[in-house]
């Protein structure tokens, strides 16, 4: 594993306010911290958890879009959605390895999501009913990965920042088709303008959750940006997020399911409604509309690919075997 040389993890025993003091002064001079540079465990501890709970995400997030690639309406839109799924795998891959670097495996991660201890993003608890939800999802989740995704291109630990420069050039791409999808429905018969209308119904709050609980209940933010993992606070983004989208929406001639949104002339900006953030959090916990089939989807998968991690392991085994006796035998 990338990680085995790790030379900081000792190092952490002793930390002095010196070490502390020293470590925050390179992420004051914005430079980047990589696998073998000491870090506070803490540090450590925050980006194993979030890049940790990254990866789930971009794996369990397969899942719902996975479930229309054979019900795609044309060639065309099978081939994108296909592509698409095809990056969110790459996308958990490239994550998981960022957080390799930090002395986890990747095993222990994948042991944590499927025991239900490690979390993955709310947002891949709900069902896609209809086509529409493809298009809202590339729209809309999508546009608010890269909203909170951008930012992170910028974050203090080098492995991460790096990973998510092209995972957003992809997230990019993804909202697009989405988005695509969505004007195709909207200027269509009238049964596929209520389709999009229904989509965006169903998905527009649990999007706006996705940007995770408001400033004064977020335990993390306040440590994370102070090193400068976090760029900006969930509702920072959030608000982003809306002022964006809502003249997309608008643009669709679709309706935002929301009677409080309106547009505040002095803040440039549009006010929104009350999140339910009690079903944020029985989603989060575990009590969501798919939660139990999301964690059993990805156990089967962990388990049915056994076979095949023990065989590389295996392949492994043998081909170091031979390079030593080849080594030998000279
Ligand atoms: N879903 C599930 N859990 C969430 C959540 C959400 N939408 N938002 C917050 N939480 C959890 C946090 O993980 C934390 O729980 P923990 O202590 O057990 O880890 C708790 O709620 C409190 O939240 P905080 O605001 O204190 O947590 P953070 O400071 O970590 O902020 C975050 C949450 C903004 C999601 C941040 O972790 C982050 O930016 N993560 C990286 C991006 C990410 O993971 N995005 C997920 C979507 S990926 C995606 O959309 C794929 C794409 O292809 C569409």
């Amino acid at each position: 594993m990338y990680s085995q040389g790790l030379l900081a993890i000792d190092a952490e025993n002793s930390e002095t306010p010196e070490f502390l003091a020293a470590f925050q002064a390179r992420i004051d001079a914005d430079e980047k911290i990589e696998p073998n540079d000491p870090m506070p465990a803490a540090y450590r501890k925050t980006l194993i958890r979030q890049i940790g709970q990254h990866a789930h995400s971009e794996i369990v997030g397969m899942l719902p879009e996975g479930n229309w690639i054979t019900r795609a309406p044309t060639l065309r839109r099978k081939v994108s959605l296909l592509a698409k799924v095809q990056d969110e795998g790459g996308h958990g891959l490239y994550l998981y390895s960022a957080a390799e670097t930090l002395g986890v495996s990747r095993k222990e991660m994948t042991e944590e999501l499927i025991s239900g201890r490690a979390k993955y993003s709310s947002i891949f608890n709900y069902p896609t009913q209809s086509w529409a939800d493809i298009g809202a999802i590339g729209w809309l989740v999508d546009g608010a990965a890269i909203m909170n995704q951008v930012p992170l291109c910028r974050c203090s630990y080098g492995p991460y920042a790096r990973a998510m420069i092209r995972v957003c050039k992809e997230e990019s791409f993804h909202q697009r088709q989405g988005y695509e999808i969505m004007v195709t429905l909207a200027v269509g018969a009238p049964e596929q303008k209520e389709m999009a209308q229904d989509a965006l119904n169903r998905w527009w709050w649990p999007s706006l959750m996705m940007f995770g609980p408001p400033d004064g209940e977020s335990m993390h933010s306040d440590q994370s940006t102070q090193w400068k993992i976090k760029r900006f606070s969930n509702d920072e983004l959030r608000q982003k997020f809306v002022d964006a989208t809502v003249p997309q929406a608008h643009h669709l001639g679709l309706t935002l399911p929301d009677t409080d949104l309106k547009w505040d002339k002095d803040k440039q900006s549009y006010e929104y409604g009350e999140i339910d953030w009690d079903a944020f959090w029985r989603v989060v916990k575990g009590n969501g509309p798919l939660n139990r089939n999301r964690v059993a989807a990805r156990k089967k998968a962990w388990e049915d690919g056994e076979w095949v991690r023990e065989a590389a392991l295996e392949h492994a085994r043998k081909r170091r075997e031979r390079s030593m006796q080849s080594q030998a035998a000279e």
